[in-house]
């Protein structure tokens, strides 16, 4: 059989039969790695072995038979649970805990009876072994482990131990016999994919995986794009600015949504997961500090509440400084122009630093309004009240826009004991039993409310101006 060789970049998967030092469709240099192409002769009688097509309703659904992994979180993630014959990989930065996520949940399963293999190319067996002492409350009799770096022992191990979940930590440590490259390389860490999926897919044997991708230092994955197609679900595991919180997220799922996110501490203890984010993201306070205000945001099917924090500061430099870690650069700044041009807040001169608390993100625009009452609560040092919520975009005019689910936010802040929500103008409004709704038409209307006087009638103003005139701590320019 002929073999030739063919270049493949390790970033994007882009094959070459040359090697140029920058890949022509990702543009990275330096990726192109030899790999040996090798065309399969034409098998005898291949064609009359080639599968049939079956009706619709005669073929079972997989994803039907779904495993609790005994985490919520991670179930939620998955879109309900684990699916018997899928591959789901798992990628993160070094040191997120991908380890430790994936040992826990080999442990919950196997102390329910589901026979798990934990096959490691990283570790030891004795390394894996005193982890899990630490981080696993029993040692089951359905949970195995095996130490290698060879794809082929992994395989042979599932054949003889049939169990119902492989664990795969990393896909960048195997390699198969059959191919001369190192661990790692794209070919191995492609044929280590596809023999796992394979595996997963015996219709006689099915069993669900889990595999660890490492990520590289500019967050990508380590190795081919191409591993992603072959997988069924891709998760990761995002660390957040705090040092503590690690959040799941699944970027493509073949049997679920995306959108979703599972909340974990890191603790001694392993991964624990959190199930009041509201004890998580909000700060208790005693007496209400100026700079600081309260919105909530989707995530998949529940609802994160964001705690805004300001700080507003004379400028030093040449230029304002704005920097929040938490959105976009240009959000920010569009937002604060807004506060400038329709809301009368002087703040060319001034530095502005914006933090979410437990380092979230802010993606949704809802939180428009909360970011520029933080701002404003900061730059007049006046308090917000802790009971006070915002719930609205904030246009280029600065009139306040209706958010997606307002009725659904409403419901949840209302049992969360909020007292005053700040939302935009609709034809139908909830009456709810303890939140009272604010209506505003715009964003200098809210901070009239806020900060000029507390009978101030709302919403229905002649012009900014006579609004900003009024607020407590307008500035003129
Ligand atoms: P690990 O799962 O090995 O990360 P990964 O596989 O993603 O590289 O976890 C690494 C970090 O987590 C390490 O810095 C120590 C910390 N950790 C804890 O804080 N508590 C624990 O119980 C465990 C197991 C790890
Ligand atoms: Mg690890």
């Amino acid at each position: 059989m002929a073999k030739k060789v063919g270049y493949v970049c390790s970033a994007c998967g882009h094959e070459e039969s040359n090697w140029v030092g920058r890949c022509p469709a990702c543009g990275e240099w330096g990726t192109l790695e030899e790999t040996l192409k090798e065309r399969a002769p034409a098998k005898a009688g291949a064609r009359t072995a080639a599968r049939r097509s079956r009706r619709l309703k005669d073929i079972s659904s997989a994803s039907s038979e779904r495993w609790s992994t005994g985490y919520d979180e991670l179930n939620r993630v998955l879109g309900g649970g684990l699916v018997r014959d899928s591959v789901t990989m798992l990628t993160a930065k070094p040191g997120a805990g991908k380890s430790t996520l994936l040992l826990q949940a080999a442990g919950r399963f196997a102390s329910s009876g589901v026979r798990c293999l934990y096959a490691s190319g990283e570790e030891s067996e004795a390394q894996i072994k005193s982890r899990a002492l630490r981080i696993l409350p029993e040692e089951s009799e359905e949970l195995f482990l095996i130490s290698t770096n060879s794809m082929d022992d992994v395989i042979e191990e599932c054949r003889r131990l049939k169990p119902k979940v492989l664990f795969l930590d990393s896909v960048q440590t195997m390699a198969l016999s059959e191919y001369a490259q190192r661990p790692g390389t794209p070919t191995q860490t492609v044929q280590v994919t596809a023999s796992l999926v394979d595996l997963c897919k015996d219709a006689n044997a099915p069993m669900a995986a889990f595999l660890i991708g490492h990520m590289t230092k500019g967050e990508e994955m380590a190795g081919l794009r191409t591993l992603e197609h072959l997988v069924d679900t891709v998760l990761y595991l995002d660390t957040g600015a705090d040092d503590s919180i690690r959040m799941l997220r699944s970027t493509k799922n073949r049997f679920g949504r995306t959108g979703e996110m599972g909340l974990f501490q890191m603790e001694e203890e392993g991964l624990i997961e959190v199930t009041d984010p509201y004890a998580l993201f909000l700060t208790k306070r005693q007496i209400p500090v100026p700079g600081a205000a309260v919105s909530l945001q989707q995530e998949g099917s529940r609802f994160i509440p964001i705690e805004v924090e300001a700080l507003v500061s004379p400028a030093t430099g040449a230029y304002p400084i704005r920097i929040g870690d938490s959105l976009k650069r240009d959000v920010l700044t569009t937002l604060v122009s807004i506060l400038e041009q329709r809301a009368g807040q002087r703040l060319s001169d001034k530095d502005v630093v914006l933090k979410v608390t437990g380092g979230l993100s802010i993606f949704e625009k809802t939180c428009d309004l909360a970011v520029l009452a933080a701002i404003v609560s900061a730059r007049c040092n006046r308090a917000i009240s802790g009971g006070d919520v915002f719930l609205a975009e904030v246009g280029l005019t600065g009139e306040l826009k209706h958010v997606h689910q307002l009725e659904r936010r409403l419901v949840e802040l209302d049992r969360l004991g909020f007292q005053r929500a700040f939302v935009a103008p609709e034809e139908k409004l909830p009456t709810l039993q303890g939140l009272k709704i604010v209506p505003c038409r715009t964003a200098a209307d809210v901070f009239s409310v806020l900060f000029g006087g507390e009978n101030r009638k709302k919403s229905i103003v002649a012009t900014d101006a006579a609004i900003t005139a009024e607020a407590g701590c307008v500035e003129a320019h």
